[in-house]
């Protein structure tokens, strides 16, 4: 079994990343437990709290050691990724350790745009390795939703599944790698 956890870097109630985030769990290959790193409650990160680092922080970074390889599905805010993500990314790498180092990363996003969500993703994937992530390069999923991208239950139109479907097989591959 691999477990592969995941973080949805929007906070919004009805985000298109969440939906894309389930429609990647529910193609998820059956050897994989897929599991959600729940980040919107996270502290800003302020250097001061490396002294006595919330429990919060602590937790967080917990959950993704704890994981094979981790897929960020994230949306994209003025043309790179939004500040949870940040956030996120930067409290992995304080607290007394890198939980970036050696992990295993796969970027995902959707956005109404034409693109998806590539600049997003290009600049994420511009600095993580200098932390020691390893990235995936190949598929790529950035999905440009337009009124029938997502239904109502969960799901996703026939191209959108498909790609998720081939995505989350290659990422379980390459943690299993
Ligand atoms: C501050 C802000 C900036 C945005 N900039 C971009 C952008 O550069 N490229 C893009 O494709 N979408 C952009 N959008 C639109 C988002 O893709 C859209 O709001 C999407 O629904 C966000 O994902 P979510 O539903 O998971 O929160 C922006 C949205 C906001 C709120």
């Amino acid at each position: 079994m691999v477990k592969i956890g995941y973080i949805v870097g929007s906070l919004a109630a009805d985000s298109l990343n969440r939906k894309l985030a389930g429609v990647l769990v529910a193609q998820a290959p059956e050897r994989v437990q897929m599991v959600e790193v729940p980040m919107a409650e996270l502290p800003l990160y302020d250097r001061h709290l490396d002294d006595d680092f919330p429990q919060a922080m602590a937790d967080f970074k917990a959950q993704v050691a704890d994981v094979d390889g981790l897929v960020v599905v994230t949306p994209e805010h003025n043309q790179s990724y939004p500040a949870p993500v940040k956030n996120a990314i930067d409290i992995l790498t304080r607290g007394g350790s890198s939980e970036l180092k050696g992990l295993k990363m796969g970027l995902v996003g959707a956005s109404p745009s034409r693109f998806g969500t590539i600049n997003s993703q290009a600049q994420l994937r511009q600095f993580l390795p200098t932390q020691g992530v390893h990235l995936m390069g190949s598929p790529t999923l950035a999905v440009s939703v337009g009124k029938d991208t997502f239904d109502d239950d969960g799901g996703a139109d026939p191209t959108t599944t498909s790609r998720a479907k081939k995505y989350m097989e290659a990422f379980a591959s390459f943690v299993e790698a």
